[in-house]
Protein backbone atom coordinates (compact mmCIF):
# COMPACT_ATOMS: atom_id res chain seq x y z
CA UNK A 1 0.00 0.00 0.00
CA UNK A 2 1.19 3.68 -0.84
CA UNK A 3 1.09 6.14 1.84
CA UNK A 4 0.74 9.68 0.80
CA UNK A 5 1.25 12.60 3.88
CA UNK A 6 -0.51 15.68 3.74
CA UNK A 7 2.54 18.26 2.97
CA UNK A 8 6.13 16.62 2.74
CA UNK A 9 9.65 19.27 3.04
CA UNK A 10 11.05 19.58 -0.11
CA UNK A 11 15.30 19.20 0.82
CA UNK A 12 18.41 18.30 -0.81
CA UNK A 13 21.72 18.55 -0.40
CA UNK A 14 22.09 22.10 0.30
CA UNK A 15 20.07 22.25 3.47
CA UNK A 16 22.21 20.26 5.44
CA UNK A 17 25.27 21.37 3.95
CA UNK A 18 24.27 25.13 4.68
CA UNK A 19 23.54 24.23 8.34
CA UNK A 20 26.49 22.63 9.07
CA UNK A 21 28.47 25.01 8.01
CA UNK A 22 25.95 27.62 10.53
CA UNK A 23 26.93 25.18 13.44
CA UNK A 24 30.85 24.47 12.54
CA UNK A 25 31.27 28.47 12.44
CA UNK A 26 29.47 28.44 16.13
CA UNK A 27 28.00 31.84 15.86
CA UNK A 28 24.43 30.60 16.00
CA UNK A 29 22.06 33.94 17.33
CA UNK A 30 21.48 37.42 15.59
CA UNK A 31 24.23 36.49 13.07
CA UNK A 32 25.05 37.52 9.29
CA UNK A 33 22.69 34.52 8.33
CA UNK A 34 19.54 35.34 9.29
CA UNK A 35 20.67 39.23 8.36
CA UNK A 36 21.09 37.92 4.50
CA UNK A 37 17.53 35.61 4.59
CA UNK A 38 15.95 38.83 5.79
CA UNK A 39 17.78 40.80 2.78
CA UNK A 40 17.27 38.46 0.17
CA UNK A 41 13.40 37.58 1.33
CA UNK A 42 12.55 41.31 1.23
CA UNK A 43 13.60 41.33 -2.21
CA UNK A 44 11.90 38.77 -3.38
CA UNK A 45 8.80 40.05 -2.42
CA UNK A 46 9.72 43.30 -4.45
CA UNK A 47 11.60 45.34 -2.10
CA UNK A 48 10.22 45.30 1.49
CA UNK A 49 11.80 45.50 4.70
CA UNK A 50 11.74 41.88 6.48
CA UNK A 51 12.20 40.79 10.15
CA UNK A 52 12.57 37.22 10.87
CA UNK A 53 11.48 35.72 14.10
CA UNK A 54 10.68 32.37 15.53
CA UNK A 55 7.50 31.54 14.07
CA UNK A 56 4.42 32.42 12.19
CA UNK A 57 2.64 32.96 15.57
CA UNK A 58 5.63 35.14 17.46
CA UNK A 59 5.34 37.23 13.46
CA UNK A 60 1.61 37.70 14.51
CA UNK A 61 2.16 39.02 17.81
CA UNK A 62 5.25 41.45 17.54
CA UNK A 63 3.42 42.77 14.73
CA UNK A 64 -0.24 43.97 16.80
CA UNK A 65 1.71 44.98 19.11
CA UNK A 66 4.31 47.07 16.75
CA UNK A 67 0.71 48.26 15.45
CA UNK A 68 -0.10 49.78 19.60
CA UNK A 69 -2.80 47.01 20.00
CA UNK A 70 -3.55 46.85 23.75
CA UNK A 71 -6.24 46.03 26.25
CA UNK A 72 -9.34 47.14 24.97
CA UNK A 73 -8.93 47.24 21.88
CA UNK A 74 -11.11 44.90 19.12
CA UNK A 75 -9.24 42.69 16.15
CA UNK A 76 -11.48 41.77 13.53
CA UNK A 77 -9.87 38.05 12.03
CA UNK A 78 -11.55 35.46 9.77
CA UNK A 79 -13.84 32.92 11.80
CA UNK A 80 -11.84 29.89 9.66
CA UNK A 81 -8.13 30.46 10.44
CA UNK A 82 -4.95 28.84 12.66
CA UNK A 83 -6.05 29.72 16.24
CA UNK A 84 -3.04 32.12 16.48
CA UNK A 85 -4.31 34.66 14.23
CA UNK A 86 -7.15 34.89 17.22
CA UNK A 87 -5.11 34.22 20.29
CA UNK A 88 -2.14 36.99 19.14
CA UNK A 89 -4.90 39.27 19.71
CA UNK A 90 -5.66 37.95 23.21
CA UNK A 91 -2.02 37.78 24.57
CA UNK A 92 -1.90 41.52 24.28
CA UNK A 93 -5.78 42.01 26.30
CA UNK A 94 -7.81 43.03 23.27
CA UNK A 95 -10.34 40.91 21.88
CA UNK A 96 -10.89 39.42 18.28
CA UNK A 97 -13.73 39.58 16.74
CA UNK A 98 -14.78 36.58 14.30
CA UNK A 99 -16.01 37.93 10.76
CA UNK A 100 -17.38 34.97 8.51
CA UNK A 101 -15.70 34.08 4.80
CA UNK A 102 -16.41 34.01 1.56
CA UNK A 103 -17.59 30.60 0.21
CA UNK A 104 -15.68 30.79 -3.43
CA UNK A 105 -11.75 31.85 -2.25
CA UNK A 106 -12.55 30.51 1.94
CA UNK A 107 -11.21 34.11 2.83
CA UNK A 108 -12.59 37.42 5.48
CA UNK A 109 -15.68 38.61 4.14
CA UNK A 110 -15.15 42.74 3.65
CA UNK A 111 -19.34 42.93 3.39
CA UNK A 112 -19.79 41.11 6.97
CA UNK A 113 -16.38 42.92 8.51
CA UNK A 114 -18.41 46.28 7.41
CA UNK A 115 -21.43 44.96 9.91
CA UNK A 116 -18.65 43.90 13.33
CA UNK A 117 -16.64 46.58 13.13
CA UNK A 118 -17.22 48.89 16.20
CA UNK A 119 -15.88 52.27 17.51
CA UNK A 120 -13.07 50.00 19.58
CA UNK A 121 -12.06 48.12 16.31
CA UNK A 122 -7.99 48.58 15.37
CA UNK A 123 -6.79 46.48 13.21
CA UNK A 124 -7.94 44.03 10.74
CA UNK A 125 -6.30 40.55 9.54
CA UNK A 126 -6.58 39.64 6.18
CA UNK A 127 -6.08 35.39 6.10
CA UNK A 128 -5.16 34.53 2.74
CA UNK A 129 -6.28 30.95 2.92
CA UNK A 130 -4.78 27.80 1.60
CA UNK A 131 -2.27 30.43 0.10
CA UNK A 132 -5.12 32.25 -2.13
CA UNK A 133 -5.35 36.16 -2.19
CA UNK A 134 -7.99 37.82 0.04
CA UNK A 135 -10.22 40.35 -1.25
CA UNK A 136 -7.48 42.82 -0.64
CA UNK A 137 -9.42 45.78 -2.64
CA UNK A 138 -12.04 46.05 -0.41
CA UNK A 139 -10.32 45.35 2.42
CA UNK A 140 -8.25 48.04 2.20
CA UNK A 141 -11.06 50.78 1.65
CA UNK A 142 -13.18 49.22 4.42
CA UNK A 143 -9.74 50.17 6.86
CA UNK A 144 -9.18 53.63 4.96
CA UNK A 145 -13.44 54.48 5.56
CA UNK A 146 -12.68 53.25 9.40
CA UNK A 147 -9.34 54.16 10.25
CA UNK A 148 -8.28 50.58 10.52
CA UNK A 149 -4.71 49.10 10.58
CA UNK A 150 -4.01 46.01 8.07
CA UNK A 151 -2.27 43.07 9.03
CA UNK A 152 -1.93 40.15 6.65
CA UNK A 153 -1.78 37.03 7.30
CA UNK A 154 -0.24 35.46 5.04
CA UNK A 155 1.02 32.34 6.52
CA UNK A 156 0.43 30.39 4.11
CA UNK A 157 0.53 33.07 0.72
CA UNK A 158 4.19 32.75 0.03
CA UNK A 159 4.32 34.26 -3.74
CA UNK A 160 0.61 34.18 -4.18
CA UNK A 161 0.08 37.63 -5.81
CA UNK A 162 -3.12 39.74 -5.91
CA UNK A 163 -4.71 39.95 -8.93
CA UNK A 164 -1.33 39.17 -10.25
CA UNK A 165 -0.21 42.91 -8.68
CA UNK A 166 1.28 43.16 -5.56
CA UNK A 167 2.63 40.15 -3.51
CA UNK A 168 0.18 38.90 -0.60
CA UNK A 169 1.63 39.98 2.31
CA UNK A 170 3.34 43.53 1.54
CA UNK A 171 0.10 45.50 0.25
CA UNK A 172 -1.57 46.37 4.14
CA UNK A 173 0.37 48.05 6.83
CA UNK A 174 2.32 44.69 7.68
CA UNK A 175 2.84 41.14 7.19
CA UNK A 176 3.74 37.98 8.31
CA UNK A 177 4.30 34.39 7.09
CA UNK A 178 5.42 31.11 8.69
CA UNK A 179 7.99 28.71 7.88
CA UNK A 180 6.41 25.97 9.17
CA UNK A 181 7.18 22.53 7.51
CA UNK A 182 3.16 22.43 5.43
CA UNK A 183 4.21 25.47 4.41
CA UNK A 184 5.48 26.32 0.79
CA UNK A 185 9.40 26.90 1.77
CA UNK A 186 10.41 26.00 5.71
CA UNK A 187 13.13 26.75 8.24
CA UNK A 188 10.79 24.01 10.63
CA UNK A 189 9.96 26.78 13.02
CA UNK A 190 10.16 30.27 11.51
CA UNK A 191 8.21 33.41 10.23
CA UNK A 192 8.59 36.60 8.50
CA UNK A 193 7.49 40.35 9.37
CA UNK A 194 7.13 42.28 6.23
CA UNK A 195 6.35 46.16 5.95
CA UNK A 196 7.72 49.43 4.23
CA UNK A 197 7.03 51.56 7.40
CA UNK A 198 10.29 52.17 8.67
CA UNK A 199 8.71 52.79 12.24
CA UNK A 200 7.30 49.77 12.03
CA UNK A 201 10.50 47.79 10.76
CA UNK A 202 12.36 49.58 14.14
CA UNK A 203 9.29 48.75 16.80
CA UNK A 204 9.70 44.80 15.65
CA UNK A 205 13.19 44.83 15.46
CA UNK A 206 13.33 45.64 19.55
CA UNK A 207 10.06 43.77 20.28
CA UNK A 208 11.45 40.86 18.99
CA UNK A 209 14.58 40.84 21.00
CA UNK A 210 13.98 41.90 24.80
CA UNK A 211 12.97 45.46 23.85
CA UNK A 212 16.67 46.19 24.26
CA UNK A 213 17.48 49.28 22.46
CA UNK A 214 21.20 49.74 23.52
CA UNK A 215 23.45 47.63 25.31
CA UNK A 216 21.24 45.87 27.95
CA UNK A 217 19.31 48.77 27.83
CA UNK A 218 15.75 47.95 27.95
CA UNK A 219 13.42 50.58 27.34
CA UNK A 220 10.20 48.57 26.67
CA UNK A 221 8.73 45.30 26.77
CA UNK A 222 10.07 42.71 24.71
CA UNK A 223 9.98 39.11 23.98
CA UNK A 224 13.01 36.82 22.72
CA UNK A 225 11.53 35.88 19.50
CA UNK A 226 14.91 35.54 17.52
CA UNK A 227 15.18 33.16 14.72
CA UNK A 228 18.37 31.05 15.45
CA UNK A 229 21.04 31.08 12.45
CA UNK A 230 20.75 27.43 11.68
CA UNK A 231 16.90 28.21 10.75
CA UNK A 232 17.85 31.30 9.06
CA UNK A 233 20.56 29.09 6.92
CA UNK A 234 18.04 26.34 5.80
CA UNK A 235 15.57 29.70 4.96
CA UNK A 236 18.50 30.96 2.06
CA UNK A 237 18.28 27.56 0.89
CA UNK A 238 14.24 26.99 0.79
CA UNK A 239 14.01 30.40 -0.67
CA UNK A 240 16.35 29.52 -3.88
CA UNK A 241 14.03 27.09 -4.78
CA UNK A 242 10.93 28.95 -3.51
CA UNK A 243 9.73 29.75 -7.05
CA UNK A 244 10.19 25.94 -8.10
CA UNK A 245 8.16 24.87 -5.33
CA UNK A 246 5.34 27.27 -5.94
CA UNK A 247 5.13 26.04 -9.60
CA UNK A 248 5.15 22.25 -8.71
CA UNK A 249 2.18 23.00 -6.15
CA UNK A 250 0.59 24.85 -8.79
CA UNK A 251 0.87 21.78 -11.11
CA UNK A 252 -0.44 19.59 -8.75
CA UNK A 253 -3.35 21.50 -8.17
CA UNK A 254 -4.49 21.47 -12.32
CA UNK A 255 -3.95 18.07 -12.20
CA UNK A 256 -6.42 17.52 -8.98
CA UNK A 257 -8.53 19.72 -10.60
CA UNK A 258 -8.53 17.90 -13.92
CA UNK A 259 -9.15 14.70 -12.65
CA UNK A 260 -12.00 15.67 -10.43
CA UNK A 261 -13.96 18.46 -12.19
CA UNK A 262 -16.48 16.15 -13.35
CA UNK A 263 -16.64 14.53 -9.66
CA UNK A 264 -20.60 15.48 -8.36
CA UNK A 265 -20.05 14.92 -5.16
CA UNK A 266 -17.32 17.58 -4.16
CA UNK A 267 -16.33 21.54 -4.33
CA UNK A 268 -12.96 22.18 -5.95
CA UNK A 269 -11.32 24.88 -4.56
CA UNK A 270 -11.04 28.22 -7.16
CA UNK A 271 -8.90 31.30 -7.66
CA UNK A 272 -9.91 34.81 -8.66
CA UNK A 273 -6.78 34.64 -11.28
CA UNK A 274 -4.31 32.13 -11.49
CA UNK A 275 -1.38 34.15 -9.36
CA UNK A 276 -3.58 34.47 -6.53
CA UNK A 277 -3.04 31.28 -5.22
CA UNK A 278 -0.15 29.15 -4.65
CA UNK A 279 -2.04 26.25 -3.29
CA UNK A 280 -0.42 25.38 0.34
CA UNK A 281 -3.22 23.25 0.91
CA UNK A 282 -5.83 21.63 -1.65
CA UNK A 283 -8.87 21.87 0.09
CA UNK A 284 -12.37 20.61 -1.21
CA UNK A 285 -15.81 20.63 0.22
CA UNK A 286 -18.13 17.39 0.46
CA UNK A 287 -21.60 18.67 -1.51
CA UNK A 288 -23.74 15.53 -0.69
CA UNK A 289 -24.98 15.68 2.57
CA UNK A 290 -24.58 12.02 2.76
CA UNK A 291 -21.27 12.64 2.86
CA UNK A 292 -20.98 15.43 5.04
CA UNK A 293 -22.43 13.40 8.07
CA UNK A 294 -20.07 10.79 7.39
CA UNK A 295 -16.88 12.56 6.83
CA UNK A 296 -15.09 11.45 10.04
CA UNK A 297 -15.76 8.11 8.11
CA UNK A 298 -14.42 9.08 4.95
CA UNK A 299 -11.13 10.83 6.41
CA UNK A 300 -10.64 7.21 8.41
CA UNK A 301 -11.17 5.50 4.70
CA UNK A 302 -8.85 7.34 3.03
CA UNK A 303 -6.21 7.13 5.96
CA UNK A 304 -6.43 3.13 6.15
CA UNK A 305 -5.26 3.13 2.44
CA UNK A 306 -2.62 5.55 3.10
CA UNK A 307 -3.80 8.86 2.35
CA UNK A 308 -3.78 11.56 4.37
CA UNK A 309 -6.50 14.44 4.72
CA UNK A 310 -8.00 16.41 7.16
CA UNK A 311 -10.03 19.58 7.83
CA UNK A 312 -8.04 22.62 7.89
CA UNK A 313 -9.57 24.41 9.64
CA UNK A 314 -12.65 24.40 12.24
CA UNK A 315 -14.70 27.43 13.06
CA UNK A 316 -12.49 29.26 15.75
CA UNK A 317 -15.75 30.93 17.47
CA UNK A 318 -16.66 27.84 18.88
CA UNK A 319 -13.22 26.95 20.20
CA UNK A 320 -13.24 26.80 24.02
CA UNK A 321 -9.80 29.66 24.44
CA UNK A 322 -12.51 32.17 22.94
CA UNK A 323 -15.49 31.55 25.54
CA UNK A 324 -13.66 33.73 28.18
CA UNK A 325 -14.31 36.59 25.43
CA UNK A 326 -17.83 36.35 25.63
CA UNK A 327 -17.89 34.35 22.05
CA UNK A 328 -20.63 31.62 22.72
CA UNK A 329 -21.49 28.76 20.30
CA UNK A 330 -23.48 31.51 17.99
CA UNK A 331 -23.57 30.12 14.34
CA UNK A 332 -25.96 33.01 13.25
CA UNK A 333 -23.46 35.70 11.71
CA UNK A 334 -21.12 33.17 10.15
CA UNK A 335 -22.75 30.82 8.14
CA UNK A 336 -19.83 30.51 5.69
CA UNK A 337 -17.12 29.55 7.82
CA UNK A 338 -20.04 27.27 9.85
CA UNK A 339 -20.69 25.29 6.83
CA UNK A 340 -16.96 25.23 5.33
CA UNK A 341 -15.85 23.61 8.98
CA UNK A 342 -19.37 21.32 8.55
CA UNK A 343 -17.59 20.04 4.50
CA UNK A 344 -14.30 21.20 3.95
CA UNK A 345 -11.32 18.91 3.70
CA UNK A 346 -7.74 18.97 2.48
CA UNK A 347 -6.17 16.82 0.67
CA UNK A 348 -2.04 15.91 -0.02
CA UNK A 349 -0.52 18.45 -2.08
CA UNK A 350 3.61 18.97 -1.86
CA UNK A 351 6.45 20.07 -4.78
CA UNK A 352 8.02 16.36 -4.56
CA UNK A 353 4.26 14.76 -5.23
CA UNK A 354 4.59 12.37 -7.75
CA UNK A 355 2.38 11.53 -10.66
CA UNK A 356 1.95 8.43 -9.02
CA UNK A 357 1.26 8.97 -5.98
CA UNK A 358 -1.08 11.66 -7.09
CA UNK A 359 -2.93 9.36 -8.93
CA UNK A 360 -3.34 6.77 -6.19
CA UNK A 361 -4.88 9.38 -4.11
CA UNK A 362 -7.58 10.40 -6.38
CA UNK A 363 -8.25 6.64 -7.04
CA UNK A 364 -8.54 6.46 -3.43
CA UNK A 365 -10.55 9.56 -2.76
CA UNK A 366 -13.06 8.67 -5.65
CA UNK A 367 -13.59 5.02 -3.79
CA UNK A 368 -14.34 6.50 -0.82
CA UNK A 369 -16.90 9.47 -1.95
CA UNK A 370 -18.89 6.35 -3.78
CA UNK A 371 -18.18 4.28 -0.65
CA UNK A 372 -18.98 6.42 2.66
CA UNK A 373 -22.48 7.88 4.09
CA UNK A 374 -24.54 4.83 2.25
C1 LIG B 1 -3.11 31.19 8.62
C2 LIG B 1 -2.05 30.91 9.64
N1 LIG B 1 -1.77 31.85 10.55
C3 LIG B 1 -0.80 31.65 11.47
C4 LIG B 1 -0.08 30.47 11.52
C5 LIG B 1 0.91 30.29 12.62
O1 LIG B 1 2.22 30.07 12.17
P1 LIG B 1 3.23 29.17 13.04
O2 LIG B 1 2.73 27.78 13.05
O3 LIG B 1 4.53 29.33 12.28
O4 LIG B 1 3.31 29.77 14.40
C6 LIG B 1 -0.34 29.47 10.57
C7 LIG B 1 0.40 28.21 10.47
O5 LIG B 1 0.55 27.37 11.26
C8 LIG B 1 -1.36 29.69 9.61
O6 LIG B 1 -1.66 28.75 8.72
Amino acid sequence: MMKVPLSRPWFDDEEPRAVAEVVRSGWLISGPVVAEFERRFGLRLGGVEAVAVNSGSSALLVALAALGVGPGDEVLVPDMTFVSTATAAMFLGARPVFVDINLDNYCLDPKDAARKITPRAKVIIPVHYAGHAADMDEIMELARRHGLRVLEDAAESHLARYRGGAYTGTIGDIGIFSFTPSKPMTTGEGGMIVTRDPDLVARCRLLREFGDTGKFRWDMLGFNFRMPEVMGAIGLAQLEKLDRAVALRRAVAARYTEALKDEEAVVLPTLRTPEDGNFQLYTIRLRLERLVGDRDALIEALGRRGVSARLYYPSLHRQRVFARDGHRTDDSTLPNAVEFGRTALSLPIFPTLSAEEQDYVIGVLRDALRACGR
